[in-house]
């Protein structure tokens, strides 16, 4: 496996461990939601990751169909929601919405850095990334086809 691959999953893993801690932390604790910053800031690095995902040829192909706002959008609710905010998500379940596009762990984990690049961006705290990534990685089952 590569530095990169292991450094990834690594990350990965301490993004799990991060979010099964804070799971069980003190529930007058602010959602992560609250802690990022809300809804503009969940749309601030939405928009980022845009960007980074469509500069990134690893990955950037699987969305050439894409319209941005549309999906965009949609991830914020999903994050939103997933992060403890007061939204709620009406698009397809993770299982659904990936099914059929046989993604592979290298593009889950080009992913996943993409989301590092866009939260450095906006200087998001290391504790707070972690719980993001840890959510991404929570679904990976759904999302990874093979
Ligand atoms: C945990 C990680 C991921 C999350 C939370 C996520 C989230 C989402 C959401 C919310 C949608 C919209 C579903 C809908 O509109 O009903 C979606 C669609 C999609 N996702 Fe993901 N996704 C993840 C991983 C990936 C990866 C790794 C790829 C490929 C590299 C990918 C490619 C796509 C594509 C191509 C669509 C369809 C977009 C369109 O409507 O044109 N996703 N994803």
């Amino acid at each position: 496996m590569s530095m990169f691959a292991q450094k990834s999953i690594q990350i990965i893993a301490t993004g799990l461990i991060a979010l099964s801690l804070s799971a069980t932390a003190a529930a007058a604790d602010k959602t992560l939601y609250e802690r990022l910053g809300g809804k503009p800031a969940l749309q601030a690095v939405v928009g980022e990751l845009w960007t980074v995902v469509a500069a990134d040829a690893r990955i950037n192909g699987r969305f050439k169909h894409t319209k941005p706002e549309a999906f965009g959008g949609q991830l914020v609710e999903f994050l939103c929601q997933g992060a403890g905010g007061p939204c709620q998500y009406k698009g397809k379940d993770m299982k659904t919405a990936h099914t059929g596009m046989m993604l592979t762990d290298a593009e889950f984990t080009a992913l996943a850095e993409d989301t590092t690049k866009a939260l450095n961006k906006f200087k998001v705290p290391a504790k707070e990334q972690s719980e993001v990534i840890g959510l991404l990685a929570s679904l990976k089952g759904d999302v990874v086809n093979r």
